[in-house]
């Protein structure tokens, strides 16, 4: 019988996600589809339960419900829990609920098919605090990078997050200054993702040639900080490759199989106006 996937979230409509998960179904020969949803915050509990029932077999979930929908899931995995976040969910043979989060290890990966192992042994400067840099900061921990410095706008909250790091901290001001000493450099805030705003969380001008710098916004494809992290000579990445890579995750978990992640990521370059 045909399987069917989704993405949940409020708004849903410019999720690149079934486009994604829907070439790879074809491509690997499943009889599945995967459809964006509009759920709204004060009918997930609601949605939950009709993807449930409906037999949904797996779904991901995206802004504002990565938190929220952690009350309903029957068992999440240890990662997820420390992240308090969850965006793939797996509708597992007895029919329970298992949560996951593909967010971090997705930007991770995406980062080492970039640049190999580079970062690793470097000095990371993790810009923003929010849900994203708890994400990937977790990754990173995990898959053996650091040490961390976290920088945030809101200082206590960079704070909050490199003491669950383990991590360091510094007022933004002073990492600007102090950049030089960073070989790998994160910006996880929503700084730049507006075309006509521009703006950057702190300049990277004096970044040390061949640092690597990532940007995990993807459309622009290259924002403020990023055109000037390369033009002061930084290795550069946008988050196109960590948006593809966490979306692989999602579909090795329902699936068993891995999809073409190099290819995925040049389609939706081109998608978004890139080479
Ligand atoms: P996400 O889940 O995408 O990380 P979030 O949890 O709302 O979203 O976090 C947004 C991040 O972007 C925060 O680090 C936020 O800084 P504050 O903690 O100071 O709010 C950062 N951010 C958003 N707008 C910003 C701005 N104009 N300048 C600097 N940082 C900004």
């Amino acid at each position: 019988m045909k399987k069917w996937f989704a993405v949940i979230g409020d708004p849903i409509a410019q999720s690149m996600s079934p486009d994604m998960h829907s070439h790879w179904f074809a491509k690997n020969g499943l009889d599945a589809v995967y459809i964006p949803v509009h759920v709204t915050a004060d009918r997930l509990e609601q949605a939950v339960r009709s993807l449930r029932e409906l037999g949904c077999s797996g779904w991901n979930v995206t802004v504002p419900h990565k938190s929220a929908i952690i009350e309903y899931l029957d068992d999440i995995d240890p990662y997820a829990r420390k992240m308090g976040a969850v965006n793939t969910v797996r509708v597992m043979e007895d029919g329970s609920l298992f949560g996951m989060n593909t967010d971090g290890i997705g930007f991770v990966r995406s980062l080492e098919e970039q640049f190999a192992e580079s970062g690793k042994g470097q000095e990371v400067l993790l810009i923003g605090a929010g849900g994203a840099a708890r994400g990937i900061g977790y990754a990173l921990v995990s898959e053996g990078y650091g040490p961390i410095t976290c920088v945030n706008r809101t200082y206590a909250k960079a704070e909050r997050l490199a003491g669950e790091l383990h991590a360091g901290t510094m007022p933004i001001e002073d990492a600007a200054e102090q950049i030089a000493k960073f070989g790998l450099i994160i910006q996880t805030t929503s700084v730049g993702m507006n075309f006509a705003e521009n703006g950057m969380p702190l300049d990277p001008a004096r970044i040390k040639p061949e640092t690597v710098v990532c940007d995990i916004i993807y459309n622009p494809l290259e924002t403020q900080f990023l055109e000037q992290a390369r033009k002061a000579g930084g290795l550069t990445m946008n988050g196109v490759g960590m948006f593809v890579h966490q979306g692989a995750r999602s579909f090795e978990s329902w699936t068993g199989m891995e999809p073409d992640t190099k290819q995925m990521i040049e389609t939706i370059t081109k998608k978004l106006g890139g080479i």
